[in-house]
Order: structure tokens, then sequence, then C-alpha cells
């Protein structure tokens, strides 16, 4: 059975996964890491996010399992997620100095991220935001002018935390992150996981994960437990009982009342805001065929 905080809100917040000495190790490799492999980072998102990072350090591999291994965020996992959950990708995202935020969607079904809070985060400016209960809301998150960081970084809830805390949401969430003006630094490492049951593409470092010192972390990023190919270099997860993880029940989930009412404030919103999208795209295109 999974916590009450995830079935009602779709994530939850874990105090004191690592201690402060741990987290501050922890943070001088992922400093350094991102040093050495700068010509690495992806920076699409508008943060700096170093991809694949498990096998690039021996103690950096120890405390990842640390964190996953942690009896709450390993039970949250397991009963959300199923116990073969698969681990997609492993990353270090930093918002510094001027973010311009990225706007509110939801990812793939039965995808779930860890968020491993590297420094306390303790201000809402280029933290994510998620909106609470949304993972039973239906699917039309992005087909929302409200969407946009400029709208939607009013509607979401900042995720905050202490360093060596770690939140666990659903992707399914209503989720962005709120731009900063500000000269903070983020520090988050990311774990993104998909639950048992769903399907997903791995990341090329699966295929050869003799590097990473760590049999849990290949038993969960590789690719040769509880998995079976699909196409377009695809795997499906095999599950471990016959019902369906939480992660891909809430998939075409009936509305209850209390979502109606929650859904029927947003849809209020929208009908305030996308014609004024819709007029302002419309200004954009015609100065566009005008220059
Ligand atoms: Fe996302």
């Amino acid at each position: 059975m999974t916590n009450n905080n995830i079935l009602n809100q779709g994530f939850d917040h874990f105090k004191n996964i690592l201690s402060k000495e741990e987290t501050l190790e922890l943070e001088n490799i992922i400093d350094e890491l991102n040093n050495k492999y700068s010509d690495r980072i992806d920076r699409c998102t508008n943060a700096n996010v170093l991809l694949s990072i498990a096998g690039l350090n021996k103690k950096l591999d120890f405390y990842i399992e640390k964190i996953l291994t942690n009896p709450k965020i390993n039970q949250t996992l397991e009963n959300t997620l199923g116990k073969n959950y698969k681990i997609w990708q492993i990353n270090t995202r930093i918002s510094s100095g001027k973010d311009m935020g990225l706007s509110m969607h939801e990812d793939s079904p039965g995808q779930a991220n860890i968020w491993f809070f590297i420094n306390t985060q303790n201000k809402p400016e280029g933290v994510t935001g998620v909106v609470p209960s949304s993972h039973l809301f239906p699917r039309i998150c992005k087909k929302l002018s409200l969407s946009y960081i400029g709208v939607s970084k009013f509607l979401m809830k900042p995720m905050l935390g202490e360093m060596g805390d770690c939140s666990i949401f659903l992707n399914k969430v209503w989720h962005g992150r709120l731009p900063s003006k500000k000269n903070v630094d983020n520090k988050i490492l990311a774990i993104g996981t998909f639950c048992e049951g769903s399907e997903y593409t791995p990341m090329p470092e699966a295929y050869d994960t003799s590097n990473i010192n760590s049999n849990f972390i290949v038993s969960k990023f590789g690719l040769k437990e509880n998995l079976k190919s699909t196409n377009n270099n695809k795997y499906q997860i095999e599950k471990s009982e016959e019902k369906d993880p939480y992660a891909l029940q809430i998939e075409g989930k009936k509305l209850n009342y209390n979502i109606l009412i929650k859904l029927s404030f947003y849809f209020f919103i929208e009908i305030f805001i996308r014609p004024i999208k819709l007029s302002l795209n419309f200004l954009l295109n015609y100065r566009k065929s005008q220059s």
C-alpha cells in the first residue's frame, strides 16, 4: 500500500536521508563532475543538467545507493512503482543565476522522480513546482494555455527542502520549474524511474554498466533483469504481481467529486488565459509576416 501523501497529493517529502556531512561530500563530488564534464552538460531545459552520472565516481555510486536503499525511500518506491521498478536516468540538475524556468507539464505514464536536495532550497526561485493532486486529473496539462510558465508559476507549489532531504513525485503531477531572477544555485540529484508494467527507452549508458560500483544501481539501471525488449529500442518492465502499481492505476482513472471541483478551478483560469494567448500569438505572427 503506497503512502497517503503520494495517494492524495502525488508527491511526498522525506527529511534527513543523508546527513549534512554526507551531503556536503556529495556536493563536492557533483561540483567536480560538473567542472570535469562541462562539455556534456545539457541546457535545453534552461538548467544545467549533467546526464548519466552513475559510474563516474565510486563515492557518488555509494551515496546514490544509500539514498535509494534508505528504508523510507525504498518502501515508498516499491509500494508506488512495484518491486521491479527501473531507473531510467541519474542526473544532476543545477539552476543557477537567471533561470527562465520550465513550463508546467506531465511526463510519460508510469514515470516517477526522486529529487534529492544537494543544498538547502527554501525560496521559491529556480525550484521545481507541483500542483497537488493533479496526478488524478486527465492528461491535459500540455494542451492548456495556463501551462505557460508566466501563468503556471502562480499555480504551482514550490518543492522546498533542506540539504539531505528527498522528495518523490509522480511525473503525472503537473510540474515545472519556477523562474529565478536572483543569483541562487539550486542543486538537485535527480533519479528518474519507471514503474513495473510500463515501457521506456533506456539511456545509452544502461547497455554497459561495468563502470558502476553498486550492484543495486546495476540491477535497477542495467538491462539484465525483469525486462522484455519490445520494439524501437524500448523495454517493458515485467510485473512482480498481477495488479498494476499505483503509478499506472492513475492512468484513465475516473474523476471523483473533489477532483472535479479542483479541475474546474483550472478550467476557470483557462477561460481567461486562452483568449489572451491566442491574441498574442496572432499579433506575433502578424508582426513576423510584416517584417
Ligand atoms: Fe518533467
